[in-house]
């Protein structure tokens, strides 16, 4: 039995889906703790693409139960959607479990989250706008709804007459925006409910009946330790816990269960939306990566800011998440830089910090020192042993192993299945390679 914990080390879009995709061919279950549609996580095997949500990525194993724990805010209409087109691909999603405590995504999360966002200006988030801030708000202001609450239609009626009167009059009065009817809102939701009891049930009990039982259970993070709430670049994060400590509260397990945390993070490291970015590029070693990599969101199709590999915020990653090793993702897209440079720390006005809080006010004060590596010019989007890579790729991420003081556990060449470089002897075994 091992369970395993992936979570991004960065501000999210790390490669977390192809990376749980790839491990969950080895557990009996894959559970998704927080987050919402928020999330994309792109999965390629056999030059098949999956754009994925809400689902976990285990789903595309078919013999893996998946589970959306407590811990995530469901947007039922998307859900549905995401479940009709994995169906249309031929994946079935009959292993799939909803947590009957998840909390529901209402219209009127969607509309304030966007509304919110426009009248903010120059202090807006950056949200996806898929309503996961409200959601969570609610959640904790003990005005959700939840999954459990569609299942008994008159409670769930009276529970959105007493909401809807708050947020119709937010909406309009503050925001002169578009209200809500009761009645629209209740017979969509029926109508959702239908077609996803069939999935219900409570978690919490199966997950810890799968760990009673020895099986291997993988958790899948989605985001990134950077937009967590309480430990990233507040105010510009999302509403959830996305670190490892969140798998406990999210999903209904004890601290004793996990064996093994996995930071997933980038070879240089990106970032969606607004807020502090040290590293950031404004050159065309930046747009070389953009283009390189691909990196246009899976959410929202918004390009992503790019820059160099950042020591400091992997350092507080490591520590927050009590990281075991980490998954280096996209070596591929640094091929055919010269120079490649490496954040090793920052200089707070002449004083050098290695480990740093990720507060907004030091971050915007600190300029990343960068050491300088040389890069290679080989294609290495084939290669399956670390050894084969070209010297100077090998050195990159000795080099990050050493400054981070962590070992690499896996390096992805390229977005497939199986361009992969399994490097660490435990994940060697746990996924039974020689
Ligand atoms: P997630 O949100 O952490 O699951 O990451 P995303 O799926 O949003 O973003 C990662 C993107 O990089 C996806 O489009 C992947 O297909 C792609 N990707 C993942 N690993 C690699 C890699 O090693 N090389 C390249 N070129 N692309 C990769
Ligand atoms: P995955 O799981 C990257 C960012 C948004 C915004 C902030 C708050 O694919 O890594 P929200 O809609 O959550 O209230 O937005 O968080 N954000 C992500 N950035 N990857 C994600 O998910 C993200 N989910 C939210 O861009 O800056
Ligand atoms: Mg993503």
């Amino acid at each position: 039995m091992s369970n395993i914990v992936l979570i991004g080390a960065q501000w999210g879009d790390e490669g977390k889906g192809r990376i749980t995709d790839l491990l969950s061919n080895k557990v009996e279950m894959v559970v998704r703790f927080q987050g919402g549609d928020n999330a994309g996580h792109t999965v390629i095997f056999d030059k098949n693409e999956f754009k994925l949500h809400l689902v976990p990525s285990g789903i595309l194993n078919p013999n893996v139960i998946c589970v959306i724990g407590n811990g995530v805010v469901v947007n039922p209409m998307t859900l549905i959607n995401e479940l009709k087109d994995l169906e249309s691909k031929g994946i079935s999603t009959d292993n799939l479990r909803i947590s009957t405590n998840c909390h529901l995504i209402m219209p009127y999360h969607i509309a304030l989250d966007s509304v919110t966002e426009n009248s903010l200006g120059t202090l807006k988030i950056g949200t996806t706008r898929k309503g996961i801030g409200p959601a969570y708000s609610d959640k904790a202001s003990r005005f959700g709804i939840r999954v459990c609450d569609l299942f008994n239609p008159e409670a769930f009626k009276q529970k959105l007459i007493n909401i809807l009167k708050i947020k119709n009059a937010i909406l309009d009065k503050i925001y002169s925006s578009d209200t809500f009817e009761v009645e629209d809102i209740f017979t969509s939701y029926m109508q959702y409910a239908q077609i996803l009891k069939k999935y219900v049930v409570d978690t919490a009990f199966l997950v810890n009946e799968a760990l009673d039982k020895g099986k291997s259970i993988l958790f899948e993070g989605a985001q990134g330790t950077l937009l967590d709430i309480d430990h990233g670049t507040y105010p510009y994060v999302t509403s959830s816990s996305t670190i490892s400590g969140g798998v406990f509260s999210g999903s209904g397990i004890g601290p004793k269960k996990v064996d093994n945390v996995i930071g997933i993070t980038k070879s240089y490291c990106t970032r969606v939306g607004e807020g502090v970015f040290p590293t950031e590029l404004f050159d065309s070693d930046g747009d070389y990566m953009r283009n390189r990599g691909n990196e246009y969101g899976t959410t929202t199709g918004r390009a992503r800011r790019c820059g160099w590999f950042d020591c400091v915020i992997i350092r507080y990653a490591k520590m927050i998440n009590n990281l075991d090793s980490l998954a280096i993702t996209k070596l591929d897209v640094l091929t055919g830089i010269k120079k490649i440079k490496i954040c090793t720390s920052y200089d707070i006005n002449g004083s050098i910090y290695d480990n740093l809080s990720p507060n907004c006010e030091t971050l915007q004060k600190s300029k990343p020192v960068y050491i300088e590596t040389d890069g290679w010019e080989e294609d290495i989007s084939d290669i399956k042993e670390f050894d084969k890579l070209p010297h100077n790729a090998k050195k990159y991420i000795e080099i990050l192993e050493e400054l981070l003081n962590i070992p690499a556990s896996m390096i992805s060449v390229g977005p497939d299945r199986n361009q992969i470089i399994i490097k660490d002897n435990w994940l060697k075994s746990f996924l039974k390679i020689r």
